[in-house]
């Protein structure tokens, strides 16, 4: 036991090389917007961060059936309601709780002649925000109409 010349030996070599860190990437990132993921995004062990938010995910399809036949299947509006790549309704203008306004109280017209936006019935809380989640993506991805 109290052998004065058997010092503990340090950490064999092999333990320290096992500390190398794997090196985790965690997509953190794009997450944040967006937590409504339901059904078909749930494959095992995929991390779909963007699949959401992303064209042709979730909220795409639910913009696209509920959003785009006045704000464009392209966001840039049409005859019956304005463009969502209009600087007015960037973030910092407009921000997700306008969008989720709009959708559950509709808008008064205020901004342009198109008339008012009656409310969009139907849609989850997990719905809305891919919706929001979509325009934002597209927001980036296209930028805004000057
Ligand atoms: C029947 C046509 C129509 C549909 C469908 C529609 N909107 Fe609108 N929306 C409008 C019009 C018109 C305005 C402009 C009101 C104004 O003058 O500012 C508007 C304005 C908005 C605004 C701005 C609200 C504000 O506070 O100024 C947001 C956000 C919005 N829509 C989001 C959506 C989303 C998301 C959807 C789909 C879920 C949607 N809209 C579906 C017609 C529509």
């Amino acid at each position: 036991m109290n052998d004065p010349d058997h010092t503990v030996p340090p950490t064999p070599f092999w333990r320290r090389h096992t500390t190398i860190a794997a090196a985790v990437t965690v997509l953190t990132a794009v997450i944040a917007a967006s937590c409504g993921s339901s059904a078909d995004d749930a494959a095992p062990g995929a991390p779909s961060a963007s699949s959401v938010s992303g064209p042709g995910g979730e909220g795409a399809a639910l913009y696209q059936s509920n959003c785009a036949s006045c704000h464009g299947a392209d966001l840039r509006g049409t005859d019956k309601g304005p463009s969502h790549l209009s600087i007015v309704y960037e973030p910092n203008h407009h921000g997700d709780d306008s969008f989720r306004s709009a959708i559950l109280n509709g808008a008064r017209q205020h901004h342009w002649n198109f008339g008012d936006m009656a409310a969009i019935s139907g849609l989850d809380d997990d719905e809305i925000e891919a919706i929001i989640g979509y325009v934002r993506s597209e927001q980036e991805r296209q930028g805004f109409e000057q």
